[in-house]
């Protein structure tokens, strides 16, 4: 066999995708369809057709693990400060749903355990983002890998972070970098160095070369956040294994 043919070969044994992982991902559930990171917006995401959705998790100051992106709750919710310091019970208190629409009026921040027990029941895979303020990485890793533990329902799961240290800290589970800026070579490093499985990579910065390399080493290549068909088209013709979407009901049609 020729020396091209061979690595061409070799480069395709390698590659090992993350396991029927759905190429529709619900981007904080379905955002552009209810409230980000709500169990409403779950439900949605099932509706317009998403077999995963991505959800954002923080750590709250009594150690709970709620669904929620910013670090603080004005934004999302009709609460105010930071989740980190705010306790289970006053971050609960928040409506995190009638900022968007007087349907949603009601929705609490969910804690990881319901949005865990309902993707199971709506058969959803489940991408956890871990976010985690400065100084939070390690606290916060650990404390969403103890609540996977204790969970009794195990949707399909896989962790990502934008930061390594966070990712490491959550052990075992399979495990994606985010990543929004650099190149394709420096993004490998990091990713074989944490065991991940894949990498989450926003969408401006992909392209055929890069995808081919991530591949090449072993990675499956998400992109995020694609809310235009035509580029979500693009995207996957380029190779790019699924991508995440606030509307999923648009992308998948
Ligand atoms: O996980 C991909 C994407 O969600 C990362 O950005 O800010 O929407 O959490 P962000
Ligand atoms: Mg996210």
């Amino acid at each position: 066999m020729a020396l091209e043919a061979q690595a061409e070969a070799m480069t395709r044994a390698s590659f090992r995708p993350l396991a029927a992982w759905p190429r529709v991902v619900g981007h904080r559930g379905a955002a552009a369809l209810a409230p980000e990171n709500t169990l409403a917006g779950m439900h949605m995401a099932a509706r317009a057709g998403a077999r995963a959705v991505e959800l954002d998790l923080r750590l709250a100051a009594d150690g709970a693990v709620v669904v929620l992106h910013d670090a603080t709750l004005e934004r999302t919710t009709d609460g105010c400060g930071l989740a980190r310091r705010l306790n289970l019970a006053a971050i609960r208190a928040a409506d995190a749903g009638a900022w968007f629409g007087p349907a949603f009026a009601g929705e609490p921040v969910p804690l990881l355990s319901e949005a865990l027990a309902l993707a199971r029941d709506l058969g959803l895979a489940v991408n956890l983002e871990l976010k985690a303020d400065r100084g939070m990485a390690v606290a916060t890793g650990r404390a969403v890998a103890a609540a996977l533990k204790r969970s009794r329902s195990r949707p399909k799961l896989l962790l990502s972070s934008f930061s390594p240290r966070c990712l490491a800290a959550a052990g075992e589970f399979p495990r994606a970098l985010i990543v929004g800026r650099g190149t394709a070579r420096a993004w490998i490093k990091t990713a074989r160095a944490l065991d991940a499985q894949a990498v989450h990579v926003r969408y401006a910065l992909l392209d055929r070369v890069s995808i081919a390399a991530l591949h090449e080493a072993g990675l499956a290549v998400g992109a995020y956040t694609v809310n235009a068909k035509p580029r979500a088209k693009m995207l996957f013709g380029l190779g790019v294994d699924y991508v995440f979407t606030d509307d999923p009901r648009r992308i998948r049609a």
